[in-house]
């Protein structure tokens, strides 16, 4: 049966743009919703163009108080009815309480080779480290930050000229590969990751 597919987004929601292009023919998944904390985000005027409905759950109300927006978020998801979410460029985190019944049904994509540098400024802790190979992953959700099973990587070479921005920019390119080929796989019911180099 066809999976129904929840992303989250903060902002300019490249990544859902991917995802929602890629969910079409014979694709086991298709968008049944795009949720935003941020009225603003720039990738909810994109989900609407495309026909699939966007919920806003600003987070600044629950400020302090993460498990009362994380059942708002609940609240805004339930008529949706989805199967999987994916985080894309979402930047709230999550607790426990919302990520544990989503256990092996969430998916985020992080901009490093996990399990280096989790968290934020993953660009410049690489150039900053001098690595010669850096990239993106996708993996499956647990409660701890930019951690859970690895679904997914792409490698990108670090140039000698390299900044922060024409690192990043390489990355978000490989991203858009790399996200809709898991979340094809895994919502296919194959959990072996994707490796792209
Ligand atoms: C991506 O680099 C993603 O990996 C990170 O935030 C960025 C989101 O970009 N978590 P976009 O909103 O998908 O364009």
């Amino acid at each position: 049966m066809t999976k129904r597919v929840a992303v989250f987004i903060s902002g300019s929601g490249s990544n859902m743009q991917k995802l929602l292009e890629s969910m079409k023919d014979d694709h086991p998944a298709r968008a049944c919703v795009v949720l935003s904390n941020d009225p603003r985000a720039g990738g909810l005027d994109i989900a609407e163009a495309a026909g699939v409905p966007t919920e806003v759950v600003r987070h600044e109300p629950f400020k302090g108080d993460r498990v009362a927006f994380e059942h708002a978020l609940t609240g805004a998801l339930a008529h949706h009815a989805p199967d999987l979410i994916c985080l894309a460029g979402f930047m709230r985190r999550l607790t426990a309480g919302f990520v544990d019944p989503w256990r092996g049904r969430m998916l985020n994509i992080h901009p490093s080779l996990l399990p280096k540098y989790r968290g934020l400024n993953t660009h410049r802790r690489a150039l900053e480290a001098g690595d010669a190979v850096h990239g993106c992953t996708v993996h499956e959700v647990t409660a701890a930050l930019d951690d859970g099973p690895i679904l997914g990587q792409a490698e990108v070479h670090v140039l000698p000229d390299d900044t922060e921005a024409t690192l990043a920019a390489r990355v978000l390119e490989q991203e858009h590969l790399l996200y809709p080929a898991v979340l094809a796989r895994f919502a296919g019911g194959d959990r072996r990751p994707v490796m792209l180099r």
